[in-house]
């Protein structure tokens, strides 16, 4: 397989990026809305997108997201509860969901208070409930790692070989840690991907994955291009240096 081909967007810094991301979303919302009468996205956690989870909940993008018919799920989590520090659920809440008219039924995270498995499977059945055995998100937001990973698909991780679930618990070794995940092809089966790369720190990854060897299992964000839709990197300059 070719280095994952796809649109790259270089923003001036951290801040053009996030605005990026916000307007990709919205226009992500209103264009699903329109089309199908129902905005499913999915979005994770980590730094990267926090300035544009603030942005999404500040004027003009809170008064023109149709968040009554939006339905956010996340790209993954971690093994803790809800209310915990290091919770994906908990950043987005903080700083975005709970400052929008979002209905809380609209919103689904994965149950990282349960056992890995047990909060895999809810997680598995709730995605099948409510986009059907073969979910297509209408957009999937994505951060990268250092070392290429995404969601919390991590390089060798075992939750790379899932090919049948829409969701996996996987222990990853280097966090010493379990994570929960969406699986490859629930992400691959998105409308679009937008993946979020910024700061000095993340040039090298960025380079490899764009223009390096293609070898998903070391580099598992190279693996999240669409079947049939649109792949997008926003970066800022830092992160696109070595490019
Ligand atoms: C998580 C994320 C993860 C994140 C990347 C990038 O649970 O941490 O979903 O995949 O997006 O690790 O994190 P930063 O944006 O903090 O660099």
């Amino acid at each position: 397989m070719q280095p994952c081909s796809s649109d790259v967007l270089v923003c001036r810094n951290a801040r053009s990026a996030a605005q990026e991301v916000a307007e990709r979303f919205t226009s992500a919302a209103l264009s699903s809305v329109a089309a199908q009468g129902i905005f499913h996205v999915a979005i994770p956690g980590g730094s990267s997108s926090r300035a544009a989870f603030e942005l999404l909940a500040s004027e003009p993008y809170a008064s023109l997201i149709p968040w009554d018919r939006t339905m956010v799920f996340f790209t993954d989590e971690r093994c803790v509860p809800p209310d915990h520090k290091d919770s994906n659920y908990r950043l987005a809440n903080d700083l975005l969901l709970s400052r929008v008219p979002i209905p809380p039924s609209n919103v689904y995270r994965f149950p990282g208070e349960l056992p890995p498995i047990e909060a895999a499977a809810e997680y598995e059945q709730v995605l099948g409930q409510k986009m059907g055995e073969r979910p297509r998100f209408d957009l999937v937001v994505l951060g990268m790692g250092e070392d290429t990973h995404t969601a919390s698909l991590f390089p060798n991780s075992p939750a790379l070989d899932e090919t049948q679930k829409l969701a996996a618990a996987n222990f990853v070794a280097k966090l010493e840690a379990h994570r929960l995940t969406l699986t490859i092809p629930v992400i691959r089966g998105a409308r679009r991907v937008l993946v979020l790369a910024l700061g000095s720190a993340k040039a090298h990854a960025v380079k490899e994955v764009l223009q390096g060897e293609a070898n998903e299992r070391l580099h598992p964000v190279q693996s999240v291009a669409p079947i049939d839709g649109r792949l997008l990197w926003v970066v800022d300059q830092e992160a696109a240096a070595e490019l």
